[in-house]
């Protein structure tokens, strides 16, 4: 089986935890299939005439980019539907915003600052909902993260022999990566300072995980511990995007020079460990430029290529267009 794609159990892809490792993993193989046919100069319609809606309650750049430049590609389209655009909020509530959305676009996405926003988004649509990044998860990161981490794995080694330690914050991307990588049954470690370190229902859902998936997980404060071994240091900022932001000199004098990821750091790594970020950094503070600048270590522009990677993939498989497989297969033997 080749990226086809098997009937859609779930209307909606607001947490992989909703998701068993082998749909994740048909969600990652049509996607990189998907490039693989984009990337040969073959257009691929399936969502001719489809409307994707994006509700931004938040800034984005790749979020919204890849979203709508995925629709673009498969013969599609996209709404931007901002604060001060739509009546969401002030004049409609969530739930009628919903079902009225429900009945003028095909698909739905949303950035939304609380997590029970597009919870409710979702419960009250008839169409697909894709979360673009709540307080609580980024599951279409995680989804560009998972398919890079794929693509630059040393080789010979399986998605269950790596070590992928995030360092720093408890971001939600953090707790994201952490998901992903125990799903799959990978070894996960959050270095990280002890008041800063993932916890409580985070904790429980990376303890289920590897208990299905025979993964592992570490949160730890100690460095040799941490990165030994480590096939990927991911990092994100250090200050969470949702609570109210701590002066920079406090969080300098937390987390500098300890976890900023240095070239010095990646070297107590695996010999070719690989430097990811979900962006935007701030550079100095969580990352040095030449960590981040440099061609082999650095794989961060890969990774924000893969958000459409991720996105073309999700809205195909959310939309189940039914001839898919025969469509892809037709294009990836050559057949016109
Ligand atoms: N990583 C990420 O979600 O980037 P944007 O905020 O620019 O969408």
């Amino acid at each position: 089986k080749i990226g086809g794609v098997k009937k859609v159990m779930k209307k909606d892809y607001i947490s992989t935890q909703d998701f068993t490792k082998e749909e994740l993993l048909d969600i990652i193989r049509l996607s990189l299939l998907i490039k693989k046919n984009i990337k040969a100069g073959y257009s691929l319609n399936v969502l001719y005439h489809k409307t994707l809606g994006m509700i931004f309650e938040q800034p984005s750049t790749r979020t919204r980019v890849s979203f709508e430049t995925a629709m673009t590609q498969l013969g599609g389209h996209a709404q931007y539907l901002a604060p001060g655009q739509i009546q969401l909020g002030k004049h409609e509530s969530m739930k009628d915003t919903s079902i009225v959305l429900s009945r003028l676009v095909d698909i739905l996405m949303a950035r939304v600052i609380e997590h029970k926003t597009v919870q409710e988004l979702a419960q009250y649509s008839t169409i697909p909902v894709l979360n673009g990044m709540s307080d609580w998860n980024h599951p279409t990161q995680e989804m560009g993260d998972i398919i890079t981490i794929f693509e630059h794995k040393p080789a010979g080694k399986r998605i269950e022999d790596l070590k992928v330690v995030f360092v720093g914050d408890c971001t939600q991307v953090c707790a994201s990566l952490g998901m992903m990588i125990t799903k799959m049954g990978g070894h996960f470690v959050h270095f990280g300072p002890k008041d800063f370190q993932l916890r409580g229902e985070y904790v429980d859902i990376l303890e289920e995980n590897c208990r299905v998936s025979g993964g592992s997980y570490l949160i730890t404060d100690n460095e040799e511990e941490a990165l030994k071994d480590a096939d990927f240091i991911y990092t994100d900022v250090w200050y969470g995007l949702y609570e109210s932001e701590m002066p920079k000199e406090e969080r300098m004098a937390i987390f500098y020079p300890k976890y900023q990821v240095s070239m010095d750091m990646m070297r107590k790594c695996a010999p070719d460990a690989k430097f990811m970020h979900c962006l935007p950094a701030t550079r100095g503070e969580e990352v040095t430029d030449e960590v981040m600048d440099d061609p082999v270590v650095s794989i961060c522009f890969d990774e924000a290529e893969n958000r459409l990677t991720a996105m073309r993939g999700l809205l195909v498989y959310f939309m189940g267009v039914k001839d898919l497989t025969t469509e892809i297969c037709k294009k990836n033997l050559g057949m016109k």
